[in-house]
């Protein structure tokens, strides 16, 4: 069977850019796929962070994996820094990176901007290099993302190439090793709808868990009250109708992709259903249908949380049956990279 592997940041709260950019599409690729869905935790340390909240975070976002759907009988869930390999692997890999790959990132340039540089530590240019080691030491077929994380899926794949190159195939059978590829070179899978879930405050920048404003996202666990209010006053425009695919209205398309996805419907068919609406009428129709697409969630995720045992010996089963593949994969990159093993 092909494998997927993906991940969420345990930074700040879920929101419905990842619901529906990553989490949602997990939940029908488990059913088709060998699944391992981890939370990063190594990686959410790249910004200035507290340390209390860490833990929480990540436990949190375990129990959010659970409770929209990812169902331990057919994938992993496990804690990225309770598998050793992930942060053994980025060493390797780092070795062999190319700076100016990692200088080019656009998430980099960002974050970089946005922290002030005596925020920026050597991490924060190197996290690219540990989302390489995630997906590639699982020998990943696919990798579903959201349309930001394109430019790091090209990065691991020329990676993954890149040390082929130096440290299989041919150079590494006349050296009496095993030959072949170390890595498979994994795709990534972005969504034709959700894949990039933008801002309610502006319809040109993407919804975000580090914007500011709370008012500019919809939380997974945002309760009914906040919802509604967050929908009332996001932002709208004044033209007539709604449609969707209209540049000059990136909010309409916006709120009109969320509501087609909450619901189920297809696209004609909101277009059809929503095309002479107004305003007042669409949003009380998406306060809704946002309502009951995330109450279950929310209840689950309550009862997740309250049974810390049950929790706990999922990410332990999950981080026992992945570290088997990570380990297997980093043995073979040791022993490529010409190591004296133990
Ligand atoms: P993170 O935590 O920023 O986001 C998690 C997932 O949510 C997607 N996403 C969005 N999708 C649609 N609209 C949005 N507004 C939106 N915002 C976020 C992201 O594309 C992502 O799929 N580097 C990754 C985490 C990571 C990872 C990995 C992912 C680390 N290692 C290995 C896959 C495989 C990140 O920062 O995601």
């Amino acid at each position: 069977r092909k494998r997927i592997v993906s991940g969420v940041q345990p930074t700040g709260s879920v929101h419905l850019g990842n619901y529906l950019g990553a989490i949602k599409n997990w939940i029908t690729l488990q059913n088709t796929y060998e699944t391992l869905f981890f939370i990063v935790d190594l990686h959410a340390i790249t910004l200035p962070y507290e340390p209390k909240q860490l833990s929480e975070a990540t436990r949190s976002t375990a129990a959010i994996y659970l409770a929209c759907g990812v169902d331990t009988s057919k994938s992993s869930v496990f804690v990225q820094s309770h598998v050793r390999a992930h942060a053994e692997l980025m060493w390797l890999l780092s070795a062999v990176t190319p700076i100016g790959w990692l200088n080019k990132m656009i998430q980099f340039k960002e974050k970089s901007r946005k922290a002030g540089d005596e925020n920026v530590g050597a991490g924060l240019l190197t996290y690219p290099v540990l989302m390489a080691s995630d997906i590639l030491l699982y020998q990943s077929d696919f990798v579903p993302v959201g349309a930001d994380q394109k430019q790091h899926m090209e990065l691991t794949r020329e990676l993954a190439e890149r040390v082929n190159y130096l440290y299989g195939g041919r150079k590494w059978k006349k050296m009496g090793g095993r030959g072949g590829s170390i890595f498979k070179v994994p795709e990534p899978l972005i969504p034709p709808a959700g894949a990039r879930v933008m801002s309610l405050t502006d319809g040109l920048s993407k919804m975000s868990k580090s914007d500011p404003s709370d008012q500019s996202r919809i939380n997974l666990l945002d309760p009914k009250d906040v919802i509604k209010n967050k929908i009332k006053r996001c932002k709208t425009d004044s033209l007539p109708g709604l449609e969707f695919d209209n540049p000059d209205r990136p909010e309409c398309n916006n709120l009109l992709s969320v509501y087609q996805l909450v619901t189920g419907k297809s696209k004609e068919e909101v277009a059809r259903e929503c095309h002479d609406m107004n305003w007042g009428t669409f949003k009380s129709l998406l306060t809704d249908a946002l309502i009951n697409h995330l109450h279950p969630i929310q209840v689950r995720y309550e009862e997740i949380m309250s049974d810390s045992a049950y929790l706990d010996d999922v990410l332990l089963d999950g981080a026992t049956k992945a570290a088997d593949i990570a380990d297997a994969t980093l043995n073979n990159v040791y022993q490529a990279m010409g190591f004296l093993r133990r």
